[in-house]
C-alpha cells in the first residue's frame, strides 16, 4: 500500500508538523507500507524523496509523477497541525477524492478547531468549560464587560490555531487589549477565558483495534507561567504520566474526554486538555492532529499504554483503510 504522509501546513505550527511527519516516517513499518513525506505549503505541494528530491503533486487527484510512473496513495497519513491539516480542509478534499485518511472526518476537523464552537456543542453533554467571551475581528473591545464576564486573570487566544500561538495570559484590563492584538495575529476570532486555577492534564483517545481507547492521563506541570509554546517545544514543562491525580479525577476525565470523542464521532487521534477544580474537570480545547514527536504527549502516553511507535502508526493507517 501507498501511504502519503503529509506535512507543513499554512500556519505557525507548520515546524513542528514538519517534525511529526519525520518521526511518522521514521517508525511507520517500511517493509509493510511505501512511505511518501508529502509537503503542503502554500506556494507548493511536494513528494521530498529521502535525497530531498522534489515531485510536484497533482492537485486534480493527489497523485506524483515520477520518471512517468504515475503513484497513487490508498491511505494519508496526516500530520499536519493547525490550517489546512486539521481544520477540515484537506479532510474534504481527501473525502472528495475518496482517499482514506488518518484523521476524522471534515465536520469533525472543522468543528474541534474551532475552541468556541467545540465547547459550545459538547455542554449540553455536561462537559463544562470557563466562563469565555467571543470577539471577531472589527468587534468594539469593552473591557468592563470582558473583565466582568470572565475577571482577571484570563487567558485571551486565537480561536482556531494551536501550539500556543496567539495564546497569553492577562493580568490587568488595561493589558487586554494587546493581547487582543496578538491574538489578531493568528486568527480572526478570539477567544477570552476565565483562569482556572486547577491541575492541567491531557488525555489522549484514538481508535485502537476497532475500539475507541482512552489512553493514560498526563499532567502537564509547566515552569512558565501557563503551558505555552516555550513549556511545550523548549523543555519549560514536566510532563507526568500517569498523572497525580485520584482515582475519581481520572475516572471523570477519561470518561469526559472518551464521551466527546464518541458524541461527536471522532475517528484517528484526538487529545484533550482539561484543568480541575476540584474534581470538576473544566475543558479547554481538543487536537484531533496531536503532536506526534517522540518527546509529544500523545505518544508518551501511548508507550505508557504499551503501545510503541510503530504499533501506534501502524494501527492508525489500519483503522483509515477498515
Ligand atoms: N497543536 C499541537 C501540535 C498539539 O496539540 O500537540
Ligand atoms: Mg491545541
Amino acid at each position: 500500500k501507498n501511504i502519503a504522509i503529509i506535512m507543513g501546513g499554512y500556519s505557525s505550527e507548520y515546524k513542528i508538523s514538519l517534525k511529526s511527519g519525520s518521526v511518522v516516517y521514521k517508525y511507520t513499518d517500511k517493509e509493510k507500507f511505501n512511505l511518501f513525506c508529502i509537503h503542503i505549503f502554500k506556494e507548493k505541494w511536494v513528494y521530498v524523496t529521502e535525497n530531498k528530491e522534489e515531485f510536484p503533486v497533482n492537485k486534480h487527484d493527489f497523485s506524483v509523477e515520477i520518471n512517468n510512473q504515475k503513484i497513487t496513495f490508498d491511505c494519508i497519513f496526516n500530520a499536519i497541525h493547525g490550517s489546512p491539516g486539521e481544520d477540515g480542509l484537506m479532510q474534504s478534499y481527501f473525502e472528495l477524492l475518496n482517499i482514506p485518511q488518518t484523521s476524522c472526518d471534515a465536520y469533525q476537523s472543522a468543528l474541534t478547531f474551532n475552541k468556541r464552537d467545540l465547547l459550545s456543542v459538547l455542554k449540553p453533554y455536561g462537559i463544562k468549560a470557563a466562563a469565555s467571551y467571543y470577539l471577531n475581528l472589527g468587534d468594539a473591545i469593552d473591557e468592563e464587560s470582558i473583565v466582568a464576564k470572565v475577571g482577571l486573570p484570563c487567558f485571551v487566544k486565537a480561536n482556531k490555531a494551536g501550539s500556543s500561538f496567539g495564546i497569553m495570559k492577562v493580568y490587568k484590563k488595561e493589558d487586554l487589549k494587546a493581547a487582543i492584538e496578538n491574538a489578531y495575529k493568528e486568527d480572526d476570532e478570539i477567544i477570552i477565558e476565565g483562569f482556572l486555577d486547577g491541575t492541567e492534564v491531557s488525555v489522549g483517545v484514538l481508535k485502537y483495534k476497532g475500539v475507541t481507547k482512552v489512553l493514560p492521563v498526563t499532567e502537564i506541570v509547566s515552569e512558565n507561567d501557563f503551558f505555552d509554546y516555550e513549556a511545550k517545544y523548549a523543555g519549560k514543562s514536566q510532563e507526568i504520566t500517569p498523572a497525580r491525580i485520584t482515582k475519581t479525577q481520572e475516572q471523570k476525565v477519561s470518561d469526559l474526554a472518551k464521551k466527546a470523542y464518541d458524541v461527536l464521532k471522532m475517528k484517528g487521534f484526538s487529545r484533550s486538555e482539561f484543568i480541575f477544580i476540584d474534581d470538576e474537570p473544566f475543558m479547554l480545547e481538543m487536537n484531533t492532529n496531536p503532536g506526534l514527536t517522540e518527546e509529544s504527549i500523545l505518544p508518551q502516553q501511548a508507550k505508557v499504554a504499551g503501545i510503541s511507535l510503530p504499533e501506534l502508526f501502524e494501527n492508525a493507517i489500519n483503522e483509515a483503510l477498515t
